[in-house]
Parts: structure tokens; sequence; C-alpha cells
């Protein structure tokens, strides 16, 4: 069994800020970096594009986890490649051809990824399981930092186990949305391999003690 991986949302981070943001992430053990782009369409608010992955890969060694809450995605895979991402996730639902853009995603020598939101069944993703390194089950509708993580969705990253199980596949599991210190426990148990984690992250002061104790 591999450690849980924790992976900070910079979207719970200072926006005036980000470079300490950077140094904070690798200062306290986290290996992984979490960027969320959202474009105001797929989800109802607006971040970040290329240029802030390009600014965070000056500052930090972590891998570069960005996850794309943006309408057609495939548009936008070579910039954030380029941009400095090393494992780029999209939605299931906002890409009609997942499996030519997971095999790009995969061609330019990054971790690719299939998110879904908590009304999206894991059983659309069976095909495209061969051509992943990491699925992302939503723990909350994505868009903002902050939800309360909706525990329906644990019994998803449950099913993608079996799932992975029976396939003899390696792929990671990953759940991002409201996971805390009171709610990891539960999305562990249910087979998490990465815990995406934003507000409860950001605002402890004593983050290697959180991040000690998440990945433990
Ligand atoms: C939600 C984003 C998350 C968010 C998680 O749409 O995809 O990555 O930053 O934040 P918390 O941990 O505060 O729920
Ligand atoms: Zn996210």
């Amino acid at each position: 069994m591999n450690k849980t991986i924790v992976s900070p949302s910079i979207l719970s981070a200072d926006f005036s800020e980000f470079g300490k943001a950077a140094a904070d992430v690798d200062a306290s053990g986290a290996k992984w970096l979490h960027m969320d782009v959202m474009d105001g369409s797929f989800v109802p608010n607006l971040t970040f594009g290329p240029p802030l992955v390009s600014a965070m890969r000056k500052k930090t060694k972590a891998f570069l986890d960005v996850h794309l809450m943006i309408v057609n995605p495939s548009r936008f895979i070579g910039e954030f490649a380029r941009a400095g991402a090393d494992g780029i996730t999209f939605h299931y639902e906002a890409e009609t051809h997942s499996q030519k853009y997971l095999t790009e995603i995969r061609g330019l020598g990054l971790k690719a990824g299939i998110a879904i939101v908590p009304s999206t069944p894991v059983s659309v993703l069976e095909e495209v399981l061969p051509f992943i390194d990491l699925a992302l089950i939503m723990t909350v509708n994505p868009g903002f930092g902050g939800q309360k993580l909706i525990p329906e969705c644990l019994e998803k990253v449950k099913k993608l186990v079996k799932i992975r199980e029976n396939s003899g596949l390696d792929f990671m599991i990953s759940t991002d949305g409201g996971i805390n210190e009171t709610t990891a426990g539960s999305v562990k148990e249910a087979g998490a391999d990465i815990l995406v984690i934003g507000s409860a992250f950001f605002r402890n002061s004593d983050k290697a003690g959180f991040i000690n104790r998440l990945q433990g």
C-alpha cells in the first residue's frame, strides 16, 4: 500500500502571495500542488491559466497537479504542458473525445487524469481506465473551496477501488473537496490515494504537522 499523497490546492491560498504559498507547500513536506483552473462556464467561477502554472513552476519542486474545470479542455493541453504542469486532469463531462486527449497528455510525458462531478457515475470511466494515471472523484460540486464533503461520493471511490482490483490496472484515485482532519479518515478508508485539500491546509498554522498526520 502506497502512502497517501496530500495535494494542497492553491485555490485557498492568499492570491496576493503565491510565492509564499509555494514556499509553504514545500516547507510542509507536501510533494504535490493542486492548481484549479476555472473558466466561468464549466463551473461558476474564474481563476487562472497557464501563466500562473509557469510562475509556480519556478517557485516549487512539487508535482504540479493541474485540474481543468473548463469546457473543451483539449484546447489548452499544449499550453499547460509547456507551462510546466506535471499532470493534467480534465473533466469527463467537458470533453467528448476523452481517450484521444488522455493519450495526448501521456504522449507529452505528463500524467493524465480524468475527473467526474458528484452526479456522474464511475461506470462512465470504464473505457478510459487503461489510458489514465489518475481518476479524480469530486467530493463536492466543483467551483469553490470551503464546501462540505458529500459523503455519498465516497461510495464512488469504493466502487472504483473494486473496478481497479478487477481490472488489474494501477491508476491512482484522487478525491477533491471538503477534505479536512475530520473527514480525511473516511476518504482514506474508502480507498483514496490522493487527497486534494484547499482551505483546511492553507488555514492551518502547522502545515507540516497537518501533512504528516494526513499522509501517515
Ligand atoms: C473545488 C476545487 C478544489 C478546492 C478544494 O472546485 O476543485 O480543488 O480547492 O477546496 P477545499 O479543500 O476547501 O474543499
Ligand atoms: Zn480541484
